[in-house]
């Protein structure tokens, strides 16, 4: 900036200079050319102008005007009336280098304004922009949530439908079975109808489980020895599935404040839908360590279920912890769902990551 001002300067002095001195040179007896190198100086003029503002242009045409006057004087006799035009000429120097002058620094000031709007109007539309995409997953997790409450509404009142007729069912059953002999036909069908009224009801109790409001979770849980009891529990499906399942513990993981038995529900999805992606055989990991605290919050521990299975497709992917999402002919689609539930209820966070064909990854974080 500083090398080309100075750069212009010095064109604007040399010309300046230049034209006079073609001015004291050139013998007078060639008015033609007096005539045309006097309008010369209005190309420095203006430049100036444009260059510099008010300030430039008057500087640059008194400058012509000083270096002027005494060619006019002393050469061509100064007299006023007879060199009326060139004293006139004079003047016009001076008041095209300062309107000129005044328009240009007018037109910057204005061009400045106008970019400082734009620059204005494009944050306003970032700013805009960033309230729309707010604004749509706020809907998006308010419809989810009306989805969950006509959820919750629906079905307590089919508990309540389904519960009061399996009560009465299940009473008629076990007064009916005392009239049978244990062993006998009759006597199988009637703990049949009762297992079944059972499962009956278990599922209208799971179904309460999830559209009831979780409660503020109690007690401290020993994440170790959680996994460990679950990875036991399952020992038998994964044998079935030829599946190797392994807890890699880096280091101690310190206990949780949260409801065992609901954590418990939540390893158990996990590993259940792990272990029925890998139909072929495969192996699930399961890594819990320990995250350093970040800024404010403090820290988490974050369990990693890795598995080599099927993998989710990329448009399911959104959808997997959507109640009565299922890709299963026997599912609920609850698993998941429930399974965010509880989590988030303990103040943490599930994420996760699938390829189609080489495996997925869920991430538990729990606050410690
Ligand atoms: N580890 C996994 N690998 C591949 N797909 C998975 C995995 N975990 C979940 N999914 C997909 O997410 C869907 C939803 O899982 P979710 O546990 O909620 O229901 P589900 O397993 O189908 O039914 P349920 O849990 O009631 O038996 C599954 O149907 C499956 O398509
Ligand atoms: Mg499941």
């Amino acid at each position: 900036m500083k090398g080309k001002n100075s750069f212009r300067i010095a064109i604007l002095a040399a010309s300046v200079v230049g034209i006079t001195v073609v001015h004291y040179f050139t013998p007078l007896r060639l008015h033609v050319f007096h005539d045309i190198f006097q309008r010369l100086y209005y190309l420095p003029i203006i430049f100036a102008a444009f260059w510099f503002g008010l300030r430039g242009g008057l500087v640059v045409s008194l400058a012509a005007s000083i270096l002027y006057i005494p060619h006019v004087v002393f050469q061509w006799g100064g007299h006023l009336t007879l060199e009326m035009e060139k004293y006139l000429e004079i003047l016009l120097f001076n008041v095209v280098g300062a309107v000129t002058g005044f328009l240009s620094e007018r037109e910057d000031a204005r061009r400045v304004q106008l970019e400082k709007t734009a620059q204005g109007l494009e944050d306003s539309y970032r700013k805009l922009q960033n309230q729309a995409d707010l604004i749509i997953r706020i809907e998006e997790q308010l419809r989810k949530a009306e989805r969950l409450s006509a959820l919750g509404e629906l079905s307590a009142t089919l508990a309540h439908e389904v519960r009061n007729p399996l009560g009465s069912i299940r009473g008629t059953a076990e007064i009916l079975k005392e009239d049978f002999p244990t062993g006998s036909k009759k006597f199988e069908f009637l703990e049949i109808l009762l297992k079944e009224t059972d499962r009956l009801n278990r599922v209208v109790e799971e179904f309460l489980h999830f559209a009831r409001p979780v409660p503020p979770p109690l007690g401290t849980c020993d994440l170790a020895a959680e996994l460990a009891a679950m990875v036991k529990l399952l020992e038998n499906d994964a044998l079935a599935y030829n599946v190797r399942i392994d807890i890699h513990a880096a280091e101690i993981v310190p206990e949780v404040t949260g409801d065992c038995e609901r954590l418990r529900q939540v390893f158990l999805n996990l590993m259940l839908n792990a272990i029925q992606s890998m139909p072929h055989g495969g192996s699930l990991e399961i890594a819990p360590r320990l995250l350093p605290p970040q800024g404010e919050r403090g820290g988490k521990v974050e369990i990693r279920f890795s598995d080599t299975g099927g993998g989710i497709a990329s448009d399911d992917l959104p959808h997997v912890f959507e109640p009565f999402f299922t890709t299963k002919s026997g599912g609920t689609g609850l698993g998941l769902a429930v399974t965010q539930k509880i989590v988030e209820s303990h103040g943490g966070s599930i994420s996760v990551e699938s390829e189609l064909g080489k495996g997925t990854t869920f991430r538990v974080r729990l606050p410690v």
